[in-house]
């Protein structure tokens, strides 16, 4: 298999096995000779946008303060112990979609964003652990990290960031442009600026238990289908007006046992709730959109892509993009399929699929969730 230098000397599957939710790893120069795709006045145009989630760190005077974006204003540059952190930069930029894709060893399900943080000396966000794994890569000037994996994990009350109460590190680097740090969830962890510096950090998506099963059975009750209604021809004379009787319950037991959930209710959910956009996002159609025939001439030629806020996501025959579920014959499934996993199609796979898939190709790019090439 091919080596990625993104993981040094290991393979994905090697990766994979020994370090993913294992343990951390230091990859110097992971991308040699890396250079910020975005600099600090860029991103600090992002923060003032309100499209764009971010937040401002400062640890002026030792006290830990947090504000949310957007941000039109930020402390000096020559100010110490400050940091900005602008979440879903590939969201916005094309060159930070296109560095979050070449994580695409690790499912699209899992992936999530690209945060960019910047930091004057001495600035970070604390001690503290994530309920995540992340990869750190050094973009910009130079950031200590020390880490460890202590049991220890209560946090300091009262602040408005997460801060451990003590911090044990057992591992200490700093990392240069280029050098990349893995770190598994629940792993102690502080990255301090050496002077100004920034950092990107690839994070994952980790859905609590609680939130996909009540998503689930919201989703469900739009789709559960129980005919008849309550009836009791038996009916006695009571003692107790106000008591629910046991033959009420057994019998309202008994029908509600009857919904099954089927491995396409769960698919169908999952897919869709795992390709819904983020809260923020908001597409941009094209300002003078190509007549149907004119579109399918110029993707014939061109291809297409996937816009980078669109999520194309599939299971089986189930295709889903931006939270919407629909089936896909066998035929069909190949283009999309090939859409969704390369997030494009060249010209002669777009001319060559059905109608149907045209047509959704049509009302993609008119929608702004796909673009001519
Ligand atoms: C940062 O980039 O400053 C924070 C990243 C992290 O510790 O999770
Ligand atoms: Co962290």
């Amino acid at each position: 298999m091919k080596k990625l230098t993104l993981l040094g000397d290991l393979t994905p599957a090697q990766f994979l096995s020994e370090y993913w939710h294992k343990k951390p790893l230091l990859i110097r120069q992971a991308i040699p000779d890396f250079k910020p795709l975005l600099s600090a006045e860029a991103l600090f145009e992002m923060a003032a946008d309100e499209d764009v989630e971010s937040r401002l760190v400062t640890h002026f005077e030792r006290k830990w303060q947090m504000q949310s974006g957007p941000l039109a204003q930020l402390p000096a540059r020559s100010q110490r112990e400050w940091t900005l952190l602008v979440q879903g930069v590939n969201l916005h930029d094309d060159a930070a979609d296109a560095l979050l894709r070449t994580f695409n060893f690790l499912p699209d399900a899992r992936l999530d964003d690209l945060m960019i943080s910047y930091a004057t000396d001495g600035g970070g966000v604390g001690p503290h652990f994530d309920s995540y794994d992340v990869f750190l890569l050094q973009a910009h000037g130079q950031r200590r990290w020390r880490f460890g994996a202590q049991k220890d994990l209560s946090l300091v009350d009262g602040v408005p960031l997460k801060i451990l109460r003590n911090f044990e590190p057992q591992q200490e680097f700093v990392l240069n442009p280029g050098d990349m740090l893995y770190l598994p969830p629940h792993i102690a962890h502080d990255g301090v600026a050496e002077g100004e510096c920034m950092t990107y950090s690839v994070g994952f998506r980790a859905p609590a238990y609680q939130e996909l099963a009540e998503a689930f059975l919201q989703f469900m009750a739009d789709s559960v289908d129980l005919p008849g209604r309550y009836a009791d021809p038996e009916l006695e004379p009571c003692k107790h007006p106000a008591e629910i009787s046991r033959a009420m319950l057994a019998q309202v037991a008994h029908e509600i046992d009857k919904v099954r959930f089927t491995e396409d209710d769960i698919a169908i959910f999952l897919g869709s709730y795992l390709s819904e956009p983020k809260a923020r996002t908001v597409f941009t159609p094209p300002q003078r959109p190509l007549p149907p025939g004119r579109f399918a001439q110029s993707a014939a030629k061109r291809g297409v892509a996937l816009s980078r806020k669109t999520q194309m996501l599939y299971r089986g025959k189930h295709v889903f993009i931006n939270g919407e579920s629909f089936s896909a014959g066998r035929a069909d499934k190949t283009a999309l399929c090939l859409l969704a996993d390369t997030r494009k199609l060249d010209g002669p796979s777009a001319a060559q699929a059905s109608p149907d898939v045209q047509d959704a190709l049509y009302n993609w790019y008119q929608d702004g969730w796909l673009n001519l090439v």
